[in-house]
């Protein structure tokens, strides 16, 4: 039986400082993401999380719908003002990689990266996340929104082949307090490491997790495809694409990993 989320819960053995301990609870909304913009707007701390059971207009990238079933999964969003801590680059990676810490260390399944933020498990995607950011009295600030397929257990047929959840990964119903209470520790974590050694480590670990690099790849979105190599990433974060004699540097698109690894 899918049960609600509650606030009393999801905080109840939270060991962060900051990350969760302010926290917006709904059984529906639109959008987490939007939801937290305002509040990032009107001046809410890092660490702000808004989490939702089911969202009725959730916002994937490059301007798509994010559906997802009520209470089957994780949709939150939170607020991050990394001031000049981290460079605005690295947020999204960061998100990424505390995602897949918290999985493996939740259910001990190996998670591997997607260029530019998703999450695969038996190569199906079973994370997206949505960074969004906006300038406020405070400074910029981030909003990063996560959507974890946890128990979902049926998709839409066009999406069979790309799309799992953690519970078809694994064969049995995955806790999401516990799922989100270990994202909350694992974002915190990397978050403060990141602030001491500007994100080295983080990086390490999530181009290590990266299926994308050397492979033959097609990337959509923003202009023409482009069929190529990816290499590895620019100082600032963008994909490198080397086709026929010219490297391009991407930073904003889909990627289809159009062969096989070796
Ligand atoms: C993607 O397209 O891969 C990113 C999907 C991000 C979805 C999450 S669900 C919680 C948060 N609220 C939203 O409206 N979107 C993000």
């Amino acid at each position: 039986m899918r049960s609600t989320l509650h606030k009393e819960a999801l905080q109840k053995g939270l060991s962060t400082r900051a990350f969760g301990r302010k926290l917006f609870v709904f059984s529906e909304i639109d959008s987490t993401n939007v939801c937290a913009r305002t509040l990032a707007e009107v001046g809410n701390p890092e660490g702000t999380v808004v989490i939702a059971d089911y969202q009725t207009a959730g916002r994937g990238r490059l301007g798509r719908v994010w559906s997802a079933e009520p209470r089957a999964n994780l949709l939150l969003s939170v607020i991050l003002r990394p001031a000049d801590r981290l460079p605005a680059w690295h947020m999204s990676y960061l998100v990424s990689e505390a995602v897949a810490r918290a999985v493996h260390q939740t259910i001990g399944i190996p998670v591997a990266s997607k260029w530019p933020n998703d999450l695969l498990t038996d190569g199906k995607k079973f994370c997206g996340i949505l960074l969004e950011t906006m300038a406020t009295s405070e400074g910029t600030a981030y909003v990063a929104g996560v959507g974890i397929n946890v128990n979902q257990d049926h998709f839409p047929s066009e999406l069979t082949s790309s799309a799992t959840s953690l519970k078809l990964a694994t064969g049995s119903d995955v806790d999401r307090v516990s799922l989100f209470q270990s994202l909350m520790s694992s974002l915190e974590g990397l978050y403060d490491e990141a602030g001491r050694d500007a994100g080295a480590e983080m990086m390490r670990s999530w181009m290590d997790r990266c299926t994308t690099f050397g492979r033959s790849v097609q990337v959509r979105g923003g202009g023409p495809a482009i069929d190529g190599t990816a290499l590895g990433l620019s100082d600032d974060g963008g994909l490198l694409v080397q086709h026929g004699d010219r490297m391009t540097t991407v930073y904003a698109g889909d990627v289809t990993i159009s062969e096989p690894a070796a």
